[in-house]
């Protein structure tokens, strides 16, 4: 049984076989209706719990049609409407979820919650997002990437505003896939130095540039960004969008990078803000490759979970 955590918390090789796993199921649907269960069935007959507390569109689609194309069944479960939400324990949500579920996803505020979730559920949990990291969304990147490119190691990828959740797990991923960054945005947004300092250690080269132009030169991957993230106070709304204004990719910053740069942003964006619709909607975006991936990948990740 395995965990899916994030991605500096599982190896490379396990990383690189739900990679290629996860362009093989995409593969092998080539041309199939939509709907259409997987010719492989592997989670007949189990149940997984997707737990939201926060809003979500593509997390709870993709994986509640994943498990079910896989043959399972989901419960999709508030955080509010549960226990959780009105004191009981994450322990002992954890131990009960064990006795019905084979698998629990979460998706919530603190780090925290995840981790404890992992430690006493006896069944494999998944971080569908956390204050902190985004891990399944970034294995669905790396797989767009190769996807249109070839081998993301070696390659330059930009991150283009606030240092994130999303960008902590792009972060992640240049160390294990072996890929540079270059993160441009305000001091003030800095992306997490531990994370930082975990990406350098393990090889990889990770650049501060606060000037967006110098950033993007010799990018092969530009990422953007919301600018004002789910757990990000609302009040704080408008100090970011006036220090992240200079940040936002555009036709003439992206002309700044290789002529074959893609564009990605994990969505939902906000049109004219972090990116404008001309990039968005323009030849060098692959943001519904992205959200289409987010499928296959998790579909890996759950098999890897549950070593199916
Ligand atoms: N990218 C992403 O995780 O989208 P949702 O918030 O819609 O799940
Ligand atoms: N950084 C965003 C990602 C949403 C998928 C957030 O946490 O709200």
């Amino acid at each position: 049984m395995n965990h899916f955590l994030d991605i500096h918390k599982t190896d490379k090789p396990a990383l690189r076989g739900i990679i290629d796993r996860a362009r093989a199921i995409k593969d092998a649907r080539d041309g199939q209706p939509k709907a259409a269960p997987d010719a492989d069935t592997p989670l007949a007959g189990r149940m997984v719990a997707l737990i939201f507390e926060k809003p979500s569109t593509r997390t709870r689609v993709s994986f509640d049609l994943g498990v079910r194309q896989m043959g399972g069944q989901t419960m999709v479960l508030s955080g509010n409407d549960m226990q959780l939400g009105h004191g009981e324990t994450i322990a002992d949500t954890a131990r009960v979820l064990s006795r019905y579920v084979d698998m629990i996803m979460i998706r919530t505020f603190d780090e925290s919650v995840l981790e404890e979730m992992a430690e006493y559920a006896s069944v494999p949990v998944i971080n569908g997002l956390t204050d902190r990291t985004h891990p399944c969304q970034i294995m669905a990147d790396v797989m767009t990437f190769e996807e249109h490119r070839g081998p993301i190691a070696g390659k330059k990828v930009v991150w283009c505003g606030d240092g994130n959740n999303v960008c902590a797990s792009f972060l992640h991923a240049a160390g294990q896939f072996g890929f540079d960054l270059t993160f441009t945005g305000p001091v003030q947004l800095d992306p997490e130095m531990e994370f930082v300092g975990w990406a350098r250690n393990a090889g990889s080269a990770i650049t501060i540039e606060r000037d967006p132009i110098k950033a993007v030169e010799g990018a092969d991957l530009i990422v953007a960004d919301t600018w004002v993230s789910m757990h990000d106070a609302q009040s704080a709304r408008e100090r970011r969008h006036n220090m992240l204004r200079p940040y936002q990719v555009n036709a003439r910053l992206m002309s700044h990078a290789k002529p074959d740069a893609l564009f990605m942003h994990c969505l939902p964006a906000h049109r004219e803000e972090e990116v404008t619709s001309e990039v968005m909607d323009g030849p060098h975006s692959v943001i519904w490759d992205e959200a289409e991936n987010r499928l296959h990948a998790q579909k890996a990740i759950m098999r890897w979970c549950l070593d199916l």
